[in-house]
C-alpha cells in the first residue's frame, strides 16, 4: 500500500566540501532508503539543503578574510554538485540563507514566543573583551564536564557527544584570541527542555525501545536520565537569522534552532514548485518522518527538534532517527582541518564515473552499529572481488552469450528442470529479503543480499554450463540462458537503490525501456517473466573495471602526504623574542665553517666534540647533536658557526663556539648550511 514519507538528511555545514564520512554516515543510506521507497510505489519527499549559519562558517570566513556569504555561496555549489554527481536523489536541495527559510524559521520562533514556550533570561555568558565577542558554540573550547576531553566546544563535546552550555566548560578559552573569557550579562531565550522531559521519556524511552537503533536509544536515554535543562536558542552573533521579537536586536537564532526547520522550509520550496501541499508532509499523522543523521546530531534530532515541534503543536514527530556511527579513514578519525579525508570532488578526478564503486564500498562497510574504518585496500577488494568478479562477471557472461548464441534475442525456454524452477523461486524471494533489510535500516546487509543474487546467477551458470551444452543440447541451453536473463533483469531493478548508475546502464543493455512494461520492485517477486522470449537486448558493455594496485598506492601516498604536512604544522612556533637593535645584531660573529673531526663525548648521550675549521682558526666545539648524527657521517660537513660566543666548559671540554641547527619536519636536528658549497671557510654571514 502506498504511503507518504518525508525523509530528511542532515543539512551539511557549508564550510568545506563533502567527504566519504558524510556520504557513508548519512547521504548514501538516506538515498538507498528514499530510492527504495519510491521504487515500491510510495510518495516520497527526500529533503536536504545547506546549513549556512553557525560559528564554523564565521570562523572559516574570518580565516580567509572574506564575508560568510562568500563562503556559503562557494561551498553550497560545490556540495550540491557533489550530491548530484553521486546520484543522491534529493527531491529538493535548498539552503538556509534562502528567504523562505528565514521566513519559516522566524515564524516558528514567533509562534513559540507567542505561546510562551520560551523562558527569557538575563544571564552571565562567556565574553572575549579583546575580540569584543560573546563566546558561544565553536568560539570557545574547554574541558568537557562529562568526559574530560580538553577540546570540547561550547555547545557540544565531539568526544562524548554531550550537548552542554558554554558556561559548563571547565577552563574555557576563546577560540578567537586564546584568552580566558570573562563573564558578561546578556539576554537570551531558552527552550525549557525540562518541561518536555516527561513527554520525551514516554515517546522515546517507552514508545521506541524496540524499533530505534540501540546506539540512538542508548544516547537519548542517558541524556534524559541525566535530566534535561533549558537550552538557549538565541546567540549574540551577527551571522544568522535575526531574532524576530522585541529585545532581540543584534542577536540571531542558534544555528541548531534554525537548521532543522530547514527541513520544513526546503519541503515548502519543493511543494510550491511541484504543486503539492507541504503540510501533508509535515502535519498529516499518516506521513512517516525519518531523519538520517550522524551520531553527533542525535541530541538535536531526538530531543531538541522534537521538543520544538511538540511545543509548536501542529507537527508530526519522527518515526525513526537511524543515526550512524562514524567512519574512520585508514585507522584515523576523518578530519577536515587535518585534510584526513577522501573529498568527493577529488575522488571523481581519480576515479571518473566510478560513483557506484564508492557507494557500494561505503554501504558494504557502513558504520551502522559501531565506528568503522575505510581503507583503500578494502575499497579495491569490494570492487575487484565483488562488483567486478561477481556482479559484473555474471552480467557480462549473460549478455555476451545471448548475443553470441541468439543475436541478442531472449530465447524461448522449453522444459524447466527442478534447478531452473528452484533458481527462479529463489530469485523471486529476493525483493522481500532485501526489503526486509532496508526497512530495518540494515543497508550493509541489504547490499550483501543484492550481491548474493548475483552469486546465485554465477552459480547457476557454473552448474548448468551453457557454453558446453550449446554444443550438445540447444534446447537446454535456451532454457538456461532464459533463466539467467531473468536474474540479470532482476538485478537491474533491485540494484537501483544501491548502484543507481549501474542500474541505468544495465537497464539500457537489457533494453528495459522497450518492454511492454518494466517490472517494479514487487513485480520481480510476482511476475513469472521479467524479460520475455523474443525480447531484443543490446550489446555488452563492462559495468565495472578492475582497480589496480598502483591506483590504490596513489591514494595512500596522498594520505601519507597529509600526515606529514600535519606533523609539520603541529609544531607550534615559539613566539618572537624581545626586539634587539642593529648594534646588538652586529655583535654576533657568524661564519661559514667545515667540520674536520667528530667524536662522542664519553658517558654522554647527546654530545659530540667537533673540530671545526672556521677560516681564522680551528675551533673545538661541543654540540648536542649526537642523537641525530653519527660522528663519521658529518666529517666535511659545511656548517654555520657563531664564533664569538664566550667559551664554556661542557663535560670537561671547553667549547669555543656554537653550530647553528634547526629541525626538519620529523623533528630531527639538521644543520643550517650555507646555500652553496664553494664559499670559503671564515666568510662572515650577515
Ligand atoms: O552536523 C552538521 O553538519 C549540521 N550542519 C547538521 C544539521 S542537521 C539539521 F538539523 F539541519
Ligand atoms: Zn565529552
Amino acid at each position: 500500500m502506498s504511503k507518504r514519507y518525508t525523509i530528511t538528511a542532515a543539512l551539511p555545514y557549508t564550510n568545506g566540501p563533502i567527504h566519504i564520512g558524510h556520504l557513508a554516515g548519512v547521504y548514501v543510506p538516506a538515498d538507498i532508503y528514499s530510492r527504495y521507497l519510491r521504487l515500491t510505489g510510495n510518495d516520497v519527499a527526500f529533503i536536504c539543503g545547506s546549513d549556512e549559519h553557525g560559528v564554523p562558517i564565521t570562523i572559516k570566513a574570518k580565516k580567509e578574510g572574506v564575508a560568510p556569504q562568500d563562503i556559503v555561496d562557494k561551498y553550497h555549489e560545490i556540495i550540491k554538485t557533489s550530491f548530484e554527481e553521486f546520484g543522491i536523489s534529493f527531491d529538493n536541495y535548498s539552503r538556509t540563507s534562502a528567504k523562505i527559510h528565514h521566513d519559516t524559521a522566524s515564524e516558528f520562533f514567533k509562534t513559540l514566543y507567542n505561546k510562551n514556550e520560551f523562558v527569557e533570561e538575563v544571564s552571565a555568558q562567556l565574553y572575549d573583551a579583546e575580540a569584543n565577542q560573546f563566546l558561544a558554540d565553536r568560539f570557545v573550547v574547554g574541558t568537557c564536564p562529562k568526559c574530560g576531553n580538553e577540546e570540547s566546544y561550547g555547545d557540544q563535546c565531539e568526544n562524548c557527544g554531550t550537548s552542554h552550555n558554554a558556561t559548563d566548560l571547565i577552563n574555557p578559552k576563546s577560540a578567537i584570541t586564546g584568552n580566558v573569557p570573562s563573564l558578561k550579562e546578556t539576554k537570551h531565550w531558552f527552550l525549557p527542555l525540562n518541561k518536555h522531559e516527561e513527554f520525551l521519556r514516554k515517546w522515546i524511552l517507552e514508545g521506541h525501545k524496540k524499533d530505534w537503533k540501540p546506539n540512538v536509544y542508548g544516547q537519548v536515554k542517558s541524556w534524559i536520565d541525566d535530566g534535561l535543562r533549558p537550552r538557549a536558542v538565541t546567540r549574540d552573533l551577527d551571522w544568522g537569522i535575526p531574532v524576530p521579537v522585541k529585545g532581540g536586536e543584534g542577536k540571531v537564532l542558534y544555528v541548531w534552532f534554525d537548521a532543522p526547520i530547514g527541513y520544513i522550509s526546503a519541503t515548502k520550496e519543493w511543494a510550491a514548485r511541484e504543486g503539492k501541499n507541504w503540510e501533508d508532509y509535515w502535519k498529516d499523522k499518516d506521513t512517516t518522518l525519518v531523519h538520517f543523521i550522524g551520531k553527533d546530531n542525535i541530541v538535536f534530532h531526538c530531543i531538541i527538534f522534537p521538543a520544538m515541534l511538540k511545543a509548536e503543536g501542529s507537527y508530526i514527530l519522527p518515526e525513526n532517527v537511524p543515526a550512524n556511527e562514524f567512519l574512520n579513514l585508514e585507522g584515523n578519525k576523518l578530519s577536515t582541518s587535518k585534510n584526513w579525508a577522501v573529498w568527493l570532488p577529488e575522488y571523481l578526478i581519480d576515479f571518473p564515473n566510478q560513483q557506484d564503486v564508492l557507494r557500494y564500498a561505503l554501504t558494504a562497510n557502513a558504520p551502522e552499529t559501531k565506528d568503522n574504518d575505510f581503507t583503500w585496500k578494502d575499497f579495491q577488494a569490494r570492487n575487484n572481488n565483488e562488483l567486478v568478479a561477481i556482479f559484473g562477471n555474471f552480467i557480462n557472461r549473460v549478455v555476451v552469450l545471448t548475443n553470441k548464441y541468439y543475436e541478442g534475442i531472449v530465447p524461448q525456454p522449453t522444459d524447466f528442470k527442478v534447478i531452473d524452477e528452484d533458481t527462479l523461486a529463489t530469485l523471486r524471494a529476493y525483493p522481500a529479503v532485501i526489503s526486509s533489510s532496508i526497512e530495518r535500516y540494515r543497508f550493509r546487509e541489504a547490499s550483501q543480499e543484492l550481491m548474493n543474487l548475483a552469486r546465485l546467477g554465477n552459480k547457476y551458470l557454473a552448474d548448468e554450463e551453457p557454453w558446453k551444452t550449446i554444443k550438445t543440447d540447444a534446447e537446454r541451453t535456451k532454457t538456461v540462458m532464459f533463466v539467467a536473463l531473468q536474474i540479470a533483469s532482476a538485478l537491474a531493478t533491485l540494484c537501483e537503490p544501491f548502484l543507481p548508475f549501474t542500474s541505468k546502464k544495465l537497464k539500457g543493455i537489457l533494453c528495459h525501456s522497450t518492454l511492454d512494461s518494466e517490472s517494479t520492485w514487487d513485480e520481480v517477486s510476482t511476475r513469472k517473466i521479467l524479460l520475455p522470449a523474443s525480447h531484443q537486448i543490446g550489446k555488452g558493455e563492462l559495468l565495472f573495471s578492475k582497480i589496480e594496485d598502483l591506483e590504490i598506492e596513489k591514494q595512500r601516498d596522498k594520505l601519507e602526504a597529509s600526515k606529514k604536512a600535519n606533523e609539520a604544522a603541529k609544531k607550534t612556533l615559539e613566539p618572537q623574542k624581545k626586539e634587539i637593535t642593529f648594534d646588538d645584531f652586529t655583535k654576533l660573529d657568524i661564519r661559514v665553517g667545515t667540520i674536520l673531526e667528530a667524536e662522542k663525548v664519553p658517558k654522554t648521550k647527546k654530545l659530540l666534540v667537533l673540530k671545526v675549521d672556521i677560516g681564522i682558526d680551528t675551533r673545538t666545539i661541543v654540540s648536542g647533536i649526537a642523537e641525530s648524527f653519527k660522528p663519521g657521517d658529518i666529517i666535511g660537513k659545511r656548517v654555520t658557526v657563531l664564533v664569538n660566543l664566550a667559551p664554556r666548559a661542557l663535560r670537561g671540554v671547553e667549547s669555543q663556539g656554537m653550530i647553528l641547527m634547526t629541525e626538519d619536519e620529523g623533528g630531527n636536528l639538521v644543520f643550517v648550511n650555507p646555500d652553496i658549497d664553494n664559499v670559503a671557510n671564515g666568510l662572515k654571514i650577515s
